[in-house]
């Protein structure tokens, strides 16, 4: 009497997997981060006498993406014959060709390219809310480091004030990938003075809604889970290729086997140079079911990185369970819930501890870089099982990409003992309930 374990699994996993196959072929937009984007707003708070004082910011409503080393790069067409005539808490790259003004101008080009200062920047030099080095945290993890303001003053416009809004606004953050919207007037910023108790507006507000697709950020796979459990000897390892192949396949980057007597110097040159695997990630996910108790179960959840230049600072994983419907206790990452507003079963968003663990360090030599916890979940008596592969998660995600796993059929399987005292049950039952009909048909009589 064999159960049917991967079949209902794959009924149940399947609308996710479809899902996530549509994601990755076309322009679309994360199920588990619907609302997630950067906004781009343009507060103008100040009139000169040819121009406006206006401070741009930008903020990272992606709950699990941040904006990673080198930083973003904000770029805008301006509409008329502006220029800058000066800036604070960043910079523009080209000065351009400012020789038609008499006083000295931040900058005179058509199409300006921004940048971050860096923490370290002078007193002279900062803003309000400036110099992240271009580095946006997500923003479920620490929105008070999700977003970043500078300063501009911006001349050349006449006594006329009919000023229209920058246009063609570019983000990368750090690559390619965002799309940005037009930049449309919105209501303006309303801030809060003496305490909370008096409201300010600024004049007017532009604002821009930039979305990330992972489609156009043309990016290899970067991660991938692997699965195993205390109950079967069988590890459901990582897709093979799926971050590329080893030799075959010449887009993905170089790698070096722990065996062969590497040069250093061709590490160093090799900033996407990883270890040599069957599945050739930079980064791998590990899910360990631990132990069964009574009313709780055990998770090890490992993450390793494989590449030998990169360490990720502020790492953070997504994982989508609905065992986390429960209280789960995390021992050693911080974490939180995120809404799923009814869609799917329950996310958990795991990041680092402060001095402990938010780096995920390279791989060095034999080594792997690695952080790891367990995580001791409550069992929910109507829907806690062993069976089909339901322990392992539905989908994970590193540092907001999604990460490659194999499919049900291959996880790790109940030992067939536990099956054949299930069927054993079964089988009393039966027996019990062709009694009891027999007792009722006797009684019928
Ligand atoms: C951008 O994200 C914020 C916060 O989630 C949301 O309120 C806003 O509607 C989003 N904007 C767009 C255009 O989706
Ligand atoms: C710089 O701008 C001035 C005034 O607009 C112009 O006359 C001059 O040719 C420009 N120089 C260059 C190198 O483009
Ligand atoms: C910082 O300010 C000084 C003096 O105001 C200026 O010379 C310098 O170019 C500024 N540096 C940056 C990076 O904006
Ligand atoms: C301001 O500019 C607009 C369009 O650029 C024009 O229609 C209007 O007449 C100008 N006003 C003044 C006072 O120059
Ligand atoms: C903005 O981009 C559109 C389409 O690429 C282009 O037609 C338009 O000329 C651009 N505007 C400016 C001011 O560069
Ligand atoms: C967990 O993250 C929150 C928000 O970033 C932070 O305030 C808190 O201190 C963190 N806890 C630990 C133990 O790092
Ligand atoms: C368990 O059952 C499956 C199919 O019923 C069989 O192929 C497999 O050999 C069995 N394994 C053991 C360890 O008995």
């Amino acid at each position: 009497m064999a159960p049917l374990p991967s079949r209902v699994l794959t009924f149940a996993v399947l609308p996710s997997i479809i899902l996530v196959a549509l994601c990755s072929l076309a322009d679309c937009y994360d199920p588990l981060d619907p609302n997630g984007n950067i906004t781009v707003t343009f507060d103008i708070h100040q009139y000169t006498s040819d121009g406006y004082v206006a401070r741009i910011t930008i903020q990272n409503y992606y709950q699990y993406r941040h904006v990673d080393k080198p930083g973003w790069t904000l770029g805008w067409t301006w509409a008329k014959d502006e220029v800058i005539w000066s800036m604070s808490g960043a910079f523009a790259t080209q000065q351009g060709n400012c020789s038609a003004f008499k006083t000295q101008a931040h900058s005179c080009v058509k199409d300006p390219v921004i940048l971050d200062l860096m923490p370290d920047a002078l007193p002279e030099n900062r803003s309000e809310d400036c110099c992240r080095g271009g580095l946006l945290s997500a923003w479920a993890i620490n929105p008070s480091k999700s977003f970043s303001s500078f300063e501009i003053t911006v001349g050349n416009l006449g006594a006329n004030s009919s000023w229209s809004a920058p246009q063609n606004l570019t983000l990368m953050a750090p690559g390619p990938g965002y799309t940005c919207g037009q930049v449309l007037d919105t209501d303006p910023t309303v801030s809060s003075d003496i305490d909370g108790r008096r409201h300010v507006q600024v004049y007017r507000t532009w604002s821009s809604t930039c979305t990330y697709s992972s489609f156009l950020a043309n990016k290899t796979p970067m991660c991938c889970a692997s699965l195993s459990a205390f109950y079967s000897p069988t590890i459901t390892s990582c897709p093979k290729c799926s971050c590329g192949c080893r030799e075959a396949d010449k887009t993905s980057g170089p790698c070096i086997s722990t065996s062969d007597n590497y040069l250093s110097s061709e590490i160093t040159n090799n900033p996407d140079l990883v270890q040599c695997t069957d599945h050739m990630c930079p980064a791998g996910v590990h899910w360990h079911i631990k132990n069964i108790y009574m009313n709780q179960w055990r998770v090890k959840l490992t993450i390793s990185n494989y590449n030998y230049q990169r360490n990720f600072l502020d790492w953070n994983v997504l994982v989508q369970h609905p065992g986390f419907s429960q209280p789960a206790t995390v021992y050693s990452f911080n974490s939180t819930m995120l809404p799923t507003d009814g869609f799917g079963d329950e996310v958990a968003l795991l990041w680092g501890i402060e001095y402990y663990n938010t780096e995920l360090l390279n791989a060095d030599g034999d080594q792997l870089g690695s952080v790891t916890t367990e995580i001791l979940l409550n069992k929910d008596a109507d829907s806690f099982t062993l069976r089909n592969g339901w322990a392992f998660p539905r989908r994970i995600y590193f540092n907001g990409e999604n990460c490659k796993m194999a499919v049900p059929d291959t996880f790790p399987m109940l030992p067939n003992g536990s099956s054949s005292l299930r069927s054993t049950y079964c089988q009393i039952l039966l027996v019990f309930l062709a009694l009891i009909t027999l007792l009722l048909l006797g009684f019928d009589q």
